[in-house]
């Protein structure tokens, strides 16, 4: 296989603590590479006012290929306070890098896997019927449409006179019609059809590729008509061509609340937007929460892999870092699964629930610690040591050099100090 170049976005926070972990394993498990480094988040905005910069745009074209860590995002007023003075009231508006990458790209199907791992204690379990508790396995996926729905960011306060005039010409509109301007906030949902059918199908071949018996779209058809409706009727198209497979449908309230009483039946959801976010937190909560949610961004041509948590200001600048790598590393592990390395993405999958069954190494939220500095001295690993366990289980301990490129390592070196 031709060497990839990754592109390597650690942004803020607990994300430069863990992205250089994660790169500890793909050189473990001797994935070859370079990685090139691309600023992204907070810092850019405060001083270019752009979060993410044009440089960083040009490598992701270039390479196709990203991993990233976190990035720190603020509402537009409070981000408008900390950009640097020289920049300030020149109309600089803050916009999510994540979002905004993943629409310049088009980075439309989000695959969001949620899977126990046995031993992990913050694993659901839930009482017998008789005496005692069990431990469903959870293994499911969602397949989130990630660039259209409530997040197309169509959206206003105070809408325009041609918007509410359009608006008027439904129905429904009359009871608003006379809410004066300042006091209406619209934001519009989009579902587009082609957009529909990629993400359902992306969810039925990865059914079909695991053998599970069938895919679950879940929306809100019956009050959300239209966008809903769309979801639904493509899902239904899309599974006439996997006649192995069944198609179930859930309204997300009932699934939220099916989730809470028989997650192991769901191998596969498929959902709108906003619903798959939702969906995607309330499954991971399940599995052991965001340090061990992993996500890929995967349009046609470009795919960026990141874990699903924030920056977590709060434990960026401690030393040693707390925080749990393996959602970072798990990202990895997927980021090298879609470029054909499944091998070796397993053999990292393999060695995180090694070292989760041994049970010796755990990080502080696996403790159920409240975070802090304290949390080493109560018995939790740090991140380092949680990736030394993890690099152990590979058969290689200790931190191996990691291979960067030099121009890529000086960089990183400068932004990640
Ligand atoms: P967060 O995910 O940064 O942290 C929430 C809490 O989850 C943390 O305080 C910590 O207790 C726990 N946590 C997160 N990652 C963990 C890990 N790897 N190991 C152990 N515990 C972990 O979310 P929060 O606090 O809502 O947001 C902080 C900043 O991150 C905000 O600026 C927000 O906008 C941004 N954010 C960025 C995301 C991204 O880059 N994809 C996603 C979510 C939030
Ligand atoms: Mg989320």
């Amino acid at each position: 296989m031709a060497k990839r170049t990754v592109v390597t976005m650690p942004g803020d926070g607990i994300g430069k603590q863990v992205l250089p972990e994660a790169l500890k394993v793909l050189d473990a498990v001797g994935f070859d590479a370079d990685y090139v480094h691309a600023d992204i988040g907070w810092e850019c905005w405060r001083n270019e006012g752009n979060a993410l910069p044009q440089r960083t745009i040009d490598l992701l074209a270039k390479h196709k290929l990203g991993l990233f860590g976190a990035i720190t995002s603020k509402p537009n007023k409070a981000a408008q306070v900390e950009l640097k003075p020289e920049l300030r009231s020149k109309g600089y508006v803050y916009y999510s890098p994540i979002v905004t990458m993943r629409q310049r790209f088009n980075l439309d199907v989000c695959v969001r896997p949620c899977v126990g791992f046995a031993g992990n204690p913050l694993n659901y379990i839930r009482k017998k019927s008789g005496v005692g508790f069990e431990e469903p396995r959870i293994d499911s996926t969602v397949f989130r449409q990630n660039t259209e729905g409530m997040y197309a960011g169509i959206e206003w306060t105070n809408p325009p006179e041609n918007v509410r005039a359009a608006l008027a010409t439904h129905g429904k509109f009359k009871p608003f019609a006379d809410v004066p301007g300042p006091d209406i906030a619209i934001s519009v949902r989009v579902i587009t059809r082609s957009a529909a059918r990629r993400i359902v199908a992306a969810a039925f071949e990865y059914a079909k590729k695991r053998s599970f018996k069938g895919v679950t779209i879940c929306e809100k058809p019956n009050v959300v008509r239209e966008t809903s409706g769309m979801m639904e009727e493509t899902a239904k198209e899309v599974a006439q061509n996997y006649p192995g497979i069944a198609l179930w449908s859930t309204n997300i309230d009932a699934q939220l609340m099916w989730l809470n009483k028989n997650p192991e039946d769901y191998n596969v959801i498929v959902a709108s937007n906003l619903f798959g976010d939702i969906l995607s937190d309330a499954f991971a909560g399940l599995v052991g929460g965001l340090g061990f949610a992993a996500s890929g961004n995967i349009g046609q041509e470009v795919a960026v892999f990141e874990p699903t948590h924030g920056s977590a200001p709060k434990y960026a600048e401690l030393d040693p870092p707390i925080v749990n790598p393996i959602a970072m590393i798990l990202s990895a592990a997927m980021m090298i699964d879609h470029i054909g390395e499944t091998e070796k993405a397993n053999r990292i999958r393999e060695a995180i629930a090694g070292v989760i069954c041994e049970g010796k190494i755990r990080t502080y939220d696996m403790l159920r610690l409240p975070g802090g500095p304290n949390v080493i001295s109560q018995g939790a690993a740090s991140t380092l040591q949680m990736t030394d366990a993890i690099l152990e289980k590979l058969g290689k301990p200790q931190t191996s050099a990691r291979r960067v490129s030099q121009p890529a390592a000086r960089e990183y070196a400068k932004t990640s100090a």
